[in-house]
């Protein structure tokens, strides 16, 4: 058993209830690779962000659960380096499946995890959330649940259209599980591809796809249900379009893509959502990155020469997100 604490790891609540009173929200980035991470930290150090590393079954599966985690210790020093007195960094499971799971993530030093228990019957999903809160409280880490499913692939859990949270629900859900956050479905869905073309209007004058707005009634209602209760938004990626040219300008083939628009996502931030999960913008941007490299000097073959240029255009994702979607910026 290691505690996150040794790790200099911090859990979500305290970030949260400054998020919740500031009316800003904290990013959540996924990593896999330390690429990735690199680039999350310096731009977290940069703009002195709070920042919440996150691993999904995914990344497990790609990267080893044991070798993040040792990662994102790493990432801590690497931030007192860049003059980050003190970091402010969680780590996270992302869309944790079973009690297994987040216990083998606490176990292991995570700050914080997800169970994400949102497709069982309800009283199947209070009782598991129910069960992974009494053991991670044991050792103060922090538990997100969900409530409501968002279309898309939920890790293994797929489903084609997405359900709404019902606000009618959530305060017997926090009341018997005691989850710290709660992440909901607004209209949101993971990837790159957020909605169809026919969920869509288009615009006349550049022919882009225009997403219809997210249920900010529905979030309102539960923000009046739970005052100062932290609510998480997963699928937050706004498909910048610059990089989907960028991609398909340098051989890729990404039709349609289409993510939520910023001025939606700084809407949530300034409400009860105080978490904004991120992860298909920096892949969007690490694709691109290679991609141009790739078209634009086929001799090159060292990775670093590649990799380094998508850590560069990740970091410029990072940036932008902190300072100008989530206000995250100066508030550690
Ligand atoms: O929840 C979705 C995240 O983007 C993680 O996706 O399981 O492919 O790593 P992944
Ligand atoms: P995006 O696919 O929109 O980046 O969402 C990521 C996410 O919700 C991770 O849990
Ligand atoms: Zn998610």
């Amino acid at each position: 058993m290691i505690s996150y604490k040794e790790l200099g790891l911090v859990n979500t609540r305290e970030m949260f209830a400054k998020a919740v009173s500031g009316g800003y929200a904290i990013p959540a980035f996924n990593f896999n690779n330390l690429e990735q991470l690199q680039a999350i930290i310096q731009a977290a150090a940069a703009q002195k962000s709070p920042v919440i590393l996150q691993v999904s079954k995914g990344a497990r599966n790609y990267a080893n659960q044991t070798l993040l985690r040792y990662m994102a210790e790493g990432a801590v020093e690497y931030a007192k380096e860049l003059g980050w007195e003190k970091p402010q960094i969680a780590l996270h499971l992302d869309h944790g499946d079973s009690f297994e799971v987040c216990k083998s993530c606490v176990d292991m030093g995570f700050s914080s995890v997800m169970i994400d228990a949102s497709h069982l019957p309800y009283e199947e999903n209070v009782a598991l959330t129910k069960k992974v809160v009494e053991y991670a409280h044991q050792f103060d880490v922090t538990v997100e649940a969900e409530l409501g499913v968002l279309a898309g692939v939920e890790d293994e859990v797929s489903s084609e259209v997405s359900h709404y949270t019902r606000p009618e629900e959530v305060i017997d859900f926090t009341t018997k599980t005691g989850c710290d956050s709660l992440a909901i479905s607004i209209g949101t869905s993971h990837g790159a591809y957020k909605f169809t073309a026919e969920q869509c209007t288009r615009d006349p004058k550049t022919g882009l796809l225009v997403p219809p707005p997210l249920a900010f009634d529905i979030l309102k209602e539960i923000e009046n249900k739970l005052p100062g209760f932290p609510i998480v938004l997963h699928g937050s990626s706004s498909v910048p379009q610059e990089y989907v040219e960028m991609i398909n300008t340098y051989g890729g083939k990404m039709p349609d893509a289409v993510g939520i628009p910023e001025e939606q996502l700084r809407k949530a931030a300034a409400s009860a959502v105080c978490k904004i999960n991120i992860d298909s913008d920096s892949r969007l941007a690490m694709t691109a990155a290679v991609r141009k490299v790739f078209a634009e000097k086929p001799g090159e073959f060292d990775p670093r020469k590649y990799l380094g240029p998508a850590r560069d255009e990740m970091k410029k994702v990072y940036e932008h997100k902190i300072c100008n979607v989530l206000g995250s910026n100066g508030k550690a």
